[in-house]
């Protein structure tokens, strides 16, 4: 081992406190100054900061929320269902659909060419259930009659029409079934489902 331990002769700079412990020396050095300016110019950042997002225009956590909430609201209304998608219209807007003379001339000959089959000329039932009775398997509200007519009931025997027919044929065809109601054809199907009061 070497004596002359070059560590040994250290001689602190003036000021530096210097404590002995067990002949260990220990020296409080002086922190670099590059790291005390990095620590002051963060105390005065935070400083800075603290305002400006405490008191100052600086947005808040809540305004902050507010802002991402109403851009999921926007991306959620651009990927929402469009009307005469499944799920894209309402009652109402249907009703109001409904409400045209030529929309339920529409949805009648859409009904003859490609539901007739099952359902019958005039709605009286067939291979499928009376539409023109009050008994309905799946609701006679209109979304209800948009929903099972584009979505179908492969299982039993009802095939989804919402690829093969316009949006608005769609909603034509809701308007055509609708009318059907209470019109008591010949040789009508006898009831299936549930009793719907409808207006
Ligand atoms: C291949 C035969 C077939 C064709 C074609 C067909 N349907 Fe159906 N449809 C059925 C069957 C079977 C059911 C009964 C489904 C069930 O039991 O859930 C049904 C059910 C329905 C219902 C629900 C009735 C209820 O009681 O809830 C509506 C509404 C309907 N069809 C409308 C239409 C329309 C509109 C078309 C033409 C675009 C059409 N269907 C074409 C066989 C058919």
């Amino acid at each position: 081992m070497s004596t002359d331990n070059k560590q040994n002769e250290f001689a602190p700079p003036p000021g530096m406190e210097v404590h002995v412990y067990d002949g260990i020396e220990e020296h409080d050095n002086f922190l670099p100054r590059w790291w005390l300016w990095l620590l002051y110019g963060s105390i005065v950042f935070s400083a800075g900061y603290y305002a400006h997002y405490t008191f100052g225009p600086g947005p808040t956590l809540r305004d902050e929320y507010a802002v991402a909430m109403q851009q999921l609201e926007t991306v959620r209304a651009a990927h929402a269902p469009k009307p005469g998608q499944p799920g894209g219209d309402t009652e109402d807007s249907l009703k109001l659909w409904a409400a045209s003379d030529t929309h339920r001339e529409k949805g009648k000959e859409a009904y003859v060419a490609k539901c007739a089959v099952c359902h019958g000329q005039k709605g009286e039932g067939g291979i499928g259930p009376n539409l023109a009775d009050d008994y309905w398997i799946h609701g006679a509200q209109y979304v209800q009659l948009a929903k099972v007519i584009a979505n179908g009931v492969t299982d039993k025997g009802m095939p989804p029409w919402g690829a093969l027919v316009s949006p608005d044929e769609l909603k034509s065809l809701v308007a055509y079934v609708r009318a059907l109601h209470g019109t008591n054809p010949p040789n009508a199907k006898g009831p299936q489902g549930e009793k719907v009061v409808m207006e």
